[in-house]
C-alpha cells in the first residue's frame, strides 16, 4: 500500500466504511474537490436549480428588513459566515450594510485557506471598505475562539440549505453544537429549502443537461484518482428520488450490471450486484413545523422568516436562548 497523508487516510477510511455498508453509501461532503466546486457553480446557474435564485431574491428583496433584524438595538455586530462559497448572496447584504454606514465586521469561516483568499480578494475589490477578517479552520473551533472574546453580537449566516445535506439526527447535532459555541442573544440566519411540488424538486436534482449526474459521477472519478480505483462511470446511472412524507430527496448511483470495483491504493475490492444502488446524498426539504421543531430542539427561538415569492425557499432568523 502506498503512503497516504492524514487527509487521504480519513478519505480512504470513509470511502471504505461507506462501501462496506449493507446499503452502500458515499459521503456527499466529498463531492467538493476542485472539479466538484466547479460543477456545483454550474448547478447553481441551471434553470431547474431554483434554490440559489430563490434565496438570492429573498436576500435582495428583504435586505433592509434583514439589516434591521440583525442590528436590533446594538450599535455593531460581527457577521460570521459558515461556508461562504463565492459569496455572491452575501455581497448583496455587505453592500447594503456599507450603504447604510453600519458598523460591522465580516468573518467568513472555511476549512480551506485558499477559498478564503479568493473570497477576500473578490470582496475587497468590489467593496473595499468592508472590514473582512476571514478565519481558516473548523467551524466549531473558530466559533469557540470567537466566543472567548465576545465583544459584540454575533450573527451567523448558514445559507444555501446546506443543513439539508445532513440526515435529521446529525443536522440537529450540528445545530446544537453550533449553539453551544454561540452566546445567548446571538443570531443565526439559516437557509431552508421548503417542501413543494415533487416534480419541481426532482427536476432540480435531475437537470436535462446532466450536470447533477456529472456532480455525482465526479465522486467516483475522485476515488479513481485518489485511491487508484477503477470505477467505470458508464456502468452507473444517476437516480434521484423525493419522498413527500419525510421531505427527503435522495440521490443514488445504480450499478447497471454485476461488477467488481478495485481500490488499488488500499488493496480492497467491492462487488456490485446488478441494479445495486450507492446512496450518494440527502437534500432534505423542510416544512414550517419541521423548522420550528428544529429551532426549539437545538436551543434557539425563531424570530422571523423570510420567503421568496413562490414560497420555494425560506431564510429563518433564530436567536440563541
Ligand atoms: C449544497 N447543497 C445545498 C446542494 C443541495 O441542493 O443539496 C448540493 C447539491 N446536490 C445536488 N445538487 C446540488
Amino acid at each position: 500500500m502506498q503512503e497516504l497523508t492524514e487527509g487521504q487516510k480519513t478519505f480512504a477510511n470513509d470511502i471504505i466504511e461507506g462501501l462496506s455498508q449493507t446499503t452502500k453509501q458515499l459521503p456527499s461532503k466529498y463531492f467538493y474537490d476542485s472539479e466538484g466546486d466547479r460543477l456545483f457553480q454550474e448547478i447553481m446557474a441551471l434553470d431547474e436549480y431554483y434554490l440559489t435564485k430563490a434565496e438570492e431574491s429573498i436576500i435582495y428583496e428583504n435586505k433592509q428588513d434583514i439589516l434591521e433584524s440583525f442590528i436590533g438595538t446594538d450599535s455593531s455586530f460581527r457577521l460570521v459566515e459558515l461556508g461562504a462559497g463565492d459569496g455572491k448572496k452575501t455581497k448583496i447584504l455587505l453592500e447594503h450594510f456599507m450603504d447604510q454606514e453600519i458598523d460591522f465586521t465580516y468573518s467568513p469561516i472555511d476549512i480551506s485557506a485558499n477559498v478564503l483568499t479568493i473570497l477576500k480578494e473578490s470582496i475587497s475589490s468590489a467593496l473595499p471598505k468592508v472590514d473582512i477578517q476571514p478565519i481558516a479552520g473548523d467551524y466549531f473551533k473558530a466559533l469557540k475562539d470567537l466566543k472567548k472574546n465576545h465583544l459584540q453580537k454575533e450573527v451567523v449566516l448558514f445559507l444555501g440549505s446546506t443543513i439539508g445535506n445532513f440526515d435529521n439526527e446529525s443536522g440537529l447535532k450540528f445545530l446544537k453544537k453550533l449553539g453551544e459555541n454561540m452566546t445567548k442573544g446571538d443570531l443565526l440566519f439559516i437557509g431552508f429549502d421548503l417542501m413543494k411540488e415533487p416534480d419541481v424538486i426532482l427536476a432540480a436534482y435531475n437537470d436535462k443537461r446532466g450536470v447533477t449526474a456529472e456532480f455525482n459521477y465526479n465522486l467516483l472519478k475522485r476515488i479513481n484518482k485518489e485511491l487508484k480505483a477503477d470505477f467505470d462511470i458508464e456502468n452507473f446511472i444517476h437516480y434521484p428520488t423525493y419522498d413527500p412524507i419525510s421531505g427527503e430527496t435522495k440521490s443514488y448511483l445504480i450499478s447497471k450490471k454485476k461488477q467488481q470495483v478495485s481500490l488499488n491504493a488500499l488493496d480492497k475490492a467491492f462487488t456490485f450486484e446488478e441494479w445495486e444502488p450507492i446512496f450518494m446524498e440527502v437534500s432534505l426539504k423542510f416544512s414550517q413545523s419541521s423548522i420550528q421543531v428544529l429551532a426549539q430542539e437545538a436551543g434557539f427561538k425563531v424570530v422571523k422568516n423570510f420567503r421568496d415569492s413562490k414560497g420555494y425557499f425560506q431564510d429563518s432568523l433564530w436567536v440563541k436562548l
